[in-house]
């Protein structure tokens, strides 16, 4: 607590969170209601308008498009490229991109491709790495342990009536308890600070010395949900007993801003090495999943949506900028200390929609309005190139800079650095949740346009490629990459933000609904736990 008290905003932010995690009879009414034998039927398939229907048909067929590039060519190994058509095993060769299509199968209601990749899972011997020894922790914990997890809520929850033959099934919950064991390996016996490469046959781990903060925060939610489906709280707490040093974190020069951290944590002592971070890579869903967890079980994660909160409010005051001519578009700088870089990359385009959620959770408008600021900011540089897609990373100035050849133009202030597009999906993520909070159809059509541009520029015979530059004519050629989050992400959520109502859905406790159900880092929807927020 003493810590908070350096920069004065987080005490205050802290205080005013305390109302969301003060336990209540009125919690636990609702906890013993939420019993899972309690099932909602699905409210799905729902009635759409014909041109949201031709908009979703056109979006699944995408997706069968590409399933059948993979199929055909690379079936059971990680990635396609979908240029050349060759296949590549980089994450241990456990065919990531089938077991992360799986719940977008689900949800598209692509049976067959259901059936072919759960019989794919069963016969998957996990104790044999292509290419090496080694998995990597966070990478199969965020696609493939998360897509098995949600495929089990899915097809025991709305979508009961798809592949029920009960050895898929069984098989299903196997491997996924299986994998969980081998996930948990990662954790190092004396400190719990996981680290972030395993060996599946021998239970050992790489001998580094530091992980991501991403590393070590972004297991909270699959370790939590495997424990809930199994009754076997040891993942739970593996996961949590790692979170503790990142929601206390120590010394004082690993959180340069309340709730904002450095992006290494030291695997021998659990301390922030440093202070640079950022809301990119390397720490991204760390701060994702503080407001995640709560979603998941309120009552057991109170704490972690409270850092949540100091860490948007620091945000909000000390980190984030408007560039020159645009006050109403907003941009996350990265830090050093205390020194900022106006520099963002994609990864970090899902802020937008992290405020968006926690505003729509916590009946918080500012936070919202925050959120969608940042929304509007990619959809402004969406809009602004030949292509109409984003680039990899943006640079922008918030002073009129005049010199000769510029002079003080608005629309010079922002500038795609690096003009790659690497198919992310997090601006499709946060757009997906401003619709939730907004119903304002200018999101369902910037995602859309970027649908229809994904398809006009990345798509080949077999799938879909990511581009050398959205600022030329042509996207300036393939690049012949298709990871898997395609399939997870980019078609998920440009399909569920034309769906008019699902369970699954994000909902908007300002408007009265509450969330059933949450998404993992990498668009997986798991079913929660706690009394529903
Ligand atoms: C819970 O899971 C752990 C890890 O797999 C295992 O060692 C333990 O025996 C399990 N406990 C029970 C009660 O099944
Ligand atoms: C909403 O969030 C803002 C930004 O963190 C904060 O300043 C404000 O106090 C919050 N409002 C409420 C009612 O909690």
């Amino acid at each position: 607590m003493a810590k908070f008290g350096r920069l004065g905003p987080g005490r205050m932010a802290f205080k005013v969170t305390l109302v969301f995690c003060t336990f209540s009879i009125l919690t636990l009414l609702s906890i013993l209601q939420f019993a899972p034998s309690r099932l909602i039927l699905s409210e799905y398939p729902v009635r759409l308008s014909p041109l949201q229907i031709a908009r979703t048909d056109a979006i699944v067929a995408a997706f069968q498009h590409a399933w059948d590039g993979y199929s055909k060519h690379c079936f059971g190994h990680d990635t396609l490229h979908p240029v050349t058509n060759t296949c590549e095993d980089d994450f241990g060769g456990w065919g990531a991109t089938a077991i992360d299509s799986l719940p977008t199968a689900i949800i598209f209601e692509k049976e067959n491709v259901v059936i072919q990749i759960l019989e794919f899972i069963a016969a998957l011997d996990l104790n044999k790495v292509k290419g090496g020894r080694r998995i990597q922790v966070f990478e199969v914990t965020i696609r493939h342990f998360a897509a098995m997890i949600s495929a089990w809520d899915l097809l025991n929850g709305p979508f009961s009536y798809m592949a029920t033959g009960p050895s898929l099934r069984s098989a299903l919950y196997a491997q996924m308890v299986r994998l969980g064991d081998i996930l948990s390996c990662a954790f190092d016996p004396r400190s719990g600070v996981p680290r972030d490469w395993v060996d599946p046959a021998l239970c050992e781990t790489d001998q580094g010395v530091q992980n991501t903060l991403a590393g070590v925060g972004t297991m909270i939610l699959e370790f939590a949900r495997l424990s809930d489906i199994t009754g076997n709280q040891t993942y739970a707490k593996l996961a949590r007993r790692a979170e503790e040093y990142l929601l206390r974190p120590q010394p004082a020069s690993g959180e340069p801003y309340p709730g904002l951290l450095g992006s290494f944590i030291s695997v021998e002592s659990g301390q922030i090495l440093g202070s640079q971070g950022s809301w990119g890579a390397l720490a991204d869903s760390f701060y994702e999943y503080l407001l995640k967890a709560y979603l998941y079980n309120s009552d057991l994660y109170c704490f972690y949506v409270e850092r949540w909160l100091v860490a948007a409010d620091s945000t909000i005051r000390f980190i984030g900028s408007h560039p020159y001519g645009h006050p109403e578009w907003t941009f996350l700088p990265s830090w050093d200390g205390l020194n900022l870089q106006n520099s963002m990359e994609s990864l970090s385009w899902f802020a937008g929609g992290s405020f968006i959620l926690g505003g729509m959770v916590t009946d918080n408008q500012t936070l919202v309005d925050y959120g969608l600021s940042i929304a509007d900011a990619t959809g402004a540089i969406y809009e602004s190139t030949k292509t109409g897609l984003g680039g990899e990373f943006v640079t922008w100035t918030t002073a009129c800079e005049t010199s000769d050849e510029n002079p003080c133009d608005p629309k010079k202030s922002i500038h795609i650095s690096d003009g790659r597009f690497r198919l992310r999906s997090e601006v499709l993520e946060t757009w997906y949740h401003a619709y939730r909070a907004t119903k304002d159809p200018k999101y369902r059509d910037w995602s859309w346009a970027a649908f229809e541009a994904i398809n006009l520029y990345c798509r080949t015979e077999t799938g879909f490629s990511s581009l050398e530059n959205v600022h030329a004519e042509d996207g300036g050629g393939k690049s012949n990459v298709q990871e898997s989050f395609v399939f997870a992400e980019v078609m998920k959520y440009i399909y569920l933000i034309h769906l008019e109502t699902a369970q699954f859905h994000v909902q908007d406790s300002r408007a009265g609904t509450k969330n059933t159900w949450v998404f993992n880092t990498e668009a997986h929807p798991l079913r929660i736990a706690g009394p529903p927020q």
